[in-house]
């Protein structure tokens, strides 16, 4: 006999927190879930102050990317967290689609502090039982966890996207970098093209981004490019990218990531080197949040909650 589903709207709360307001909406939308919304009031010194409904659910699952302002929505995340299961809720899960500080995952720099260490601390001893996340920058911060996390991709919505929308002339997927070459990769085996993959370096004091001086492993010419990157923060490396690839006379350029936090000009300067199209995921909302991940979010979390419940 087959199990039955899981009561999702009997036993969920979907706590969209005041980061992912709308994506938090269209979570508990997709899985029918009850939407929980939240009462923000910021005080004049910058403080939150963050009031919960209390709800009696199996399941409270708080939605909060930590975006800029970074601690102040980390911060909030936490507060969530706390409250509901203060509340009571057995199973307190955090949704951080964007999640800070995955890039200081080790002591690159002697004295520096392992922040990522520091954030899983946090969220984990605050009473979080699951995490969930969208490409994060440094997979391996997630051994800093104890408690379950995943990891989702992207990348096929990203494909998705490509394909329907930009309908790219004989498109090459580029990675600005070796360490986003297993997702370039991907983007490549789903749009059936191949790819280059540049190599990137960033001083370390300076933030100042090189690609490496190098032949290119396939003729470009009057081809579109679509660069894939995990998250463009101040554009540095999609310019250098564009610098370095235009010698080459290709077609026109794309930039794809999933999260587009394009700080300060960035993205002025991206267009200005020559960008057609910036396109990102929801993550961090915006203009060029153009990828929905409101259904692969929940499709993730509706398989956890099922096979918690029929393991
Ligand atoms: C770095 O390794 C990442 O994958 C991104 O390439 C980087 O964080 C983008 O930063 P920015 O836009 O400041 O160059």
């Amino acid at each position: 006999m087959e199990e039955a589903e899981y009561d999702l709207y009997k036993d969920v709360a979907i706590i969209a927190g005041p980061s992912s307001l709308d994506l938090g909406t269209a979570i508990a939308n997709h899985l029918d879930a009850e939407l929980v919304p939240v009462d923000l009031r910021i005080f004049p010194d910058g403080e939150s102050k963050i009031k919960v409904r209390k709800v009696e659910k199996d399941y409270c699952i708080i939605v909060q990317s930590t975006y800029p302002p970074t601690d102040r929505h980390l911060l909030q995340a936490l507060m969530m967290i706390n409250r509901c299961l203060e509340n009571g809720s057995a199973n307190v899960w955090a949704v951080m689609p964007y999640m800070a500080y995955s890039r200081q995952d080790r002591e690159f720099l002697d004295g520096e502090v392992v922040s990522t260490a520091l954030v899983a601390k946090l969220v984990e001893n605050v009473g979080t039982k699951r995490l969930i996340t969208v490409d994060i920058h440094s997979p391996a911060s997630l051994s800093y966890f104890t408690i379950d996390t995943q990891n989702i991709s992207a990348v096929g919505l990203l494909a998705e996207y490509a394909a329907d929308k930009i309908k790219p002339n004989a498109p090459i997927v580029v990675s600005p970098d070796l360490g986003g070459a297993k997702r370039a990769a991907e983007l490549a085996r789903i749009l059936g093209t191949d790819m280059i993959v540049l190599t990137k370096s960033r001083d370390k004091d300076t933030a100042q981004v090189f690609i490496e001086e190098k032949e290119l492993n396939s003729n470009v010419v009057g081809r579109d490019l679509i660069l894939l990157d995990d998250m463009i923060s101040t554009g540095e490396s999609i310019v250098e990218a564009c610098r370095f690839l235009r010698r080459y006379k290709p077609n026109k350029i794309y930039a794809l990531c999933t999260h587009a936090l394009l700080l300060g000009d960035a993205m002025t300067r991206i267009k200005a080197a020559g960008v057609e199209e910036i396109i990102s995921t929801n993550s961090i909302p915006g203009i060029y949040a153009k990828v929905d991940l409101a259904q692969l979010i929940s499709a993730q979390l509706e398989n956890s909650i099922n096979a918690k419940n029929h393991p």
